[in-house]
């Protein structure tokens, strides 16, 4: 059961035809696309990467408030660092990723919907550990980490390629099963 999820006042579900041309109308923005790194998608290749995803490591869904789409959220699964000896590390971290339509940005979405992957991520899923990157200019979404508790591991010094402003600095961020499980309330 990965979705439907709840998502504090969101719920994400899966992608549906009509709920990806909700997000279509905003995707493409200069206020959205401005700190990704897969700026602007083509809206035929956008819907048919999310409608025909078979691919068990892949988890998007799309954040629902009362049938408008304000945002969606994806997790991808990957191995962590790990010794050959033993597979422990196989598919142990995921990374997340989340964007809310700037109509409705700043009511807590993002944190809402990041919450909920990290759920996905360690109640569902049993995975290790979480991250997610962002550039260090992106103060909104390395926000959203800190507010869940996710620590910042790397302040990547010019590691990021931006392509009006060129090389700047990268965030990332990282959460372990057991800081999560120990986080307050939870
Ligand atoms: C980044 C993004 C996901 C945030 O969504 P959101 O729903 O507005 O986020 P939330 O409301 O949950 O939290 C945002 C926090 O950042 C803060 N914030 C936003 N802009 C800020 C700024 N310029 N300076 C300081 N704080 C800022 C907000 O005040 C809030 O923190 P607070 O609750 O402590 O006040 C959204 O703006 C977005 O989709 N942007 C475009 C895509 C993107 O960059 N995605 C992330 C890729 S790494």
């Amino acid at each position: 059961m990965t979705w439907p999820r709840p998502a504090g006042p969101l719920v994400l579900r899966p992608p549906t035809p009509d709920g990806l041309d909700q997000v279509l109308a905003w995707r493409n923005r200069p206020e959205v696309t401005r700190w990704l790194l897969r700026t602007e998608v083509d809206p035929d290749a956008f819907r048919s990467a999310w409608l025909s995803t078979d691919d068990p490591h892949s988890h998007s869904g799309l954040a629902d408030l009362d049938g408008v789409v304000v945002g969606t959220g994806s997790l991808w699964v990957r191995d962590a660092m790990g010794q050959t000896q033993g597979d422990a590390w196989r598919g142990a971290e995921a990374s997340i990723g989340y964007l809310v339509d700037p109509a409705h940005a700043g009511r807590g979405y993002a944190t809402a919907i990041a919450g909920a992957l990290l759920e996905l991520a360690f109640a569902e899923l049993g995975l290790h550990r979480v991250t997610a990157g962002c550039f260090a200019a992106n103060t909104a979404s390395w926000r959203v980490m800190e507010k869940l508790g996710l620590r910042r591991e790397q302040h990547g010094v010019g590691d990021s390629w931006h392509a009006e402003l060129g090389w700047v600095d990268g965030y990332t961020y990282g959460m372990l099963a057991e800081e999560w499980r120990g986080r307050p309330g939870g």
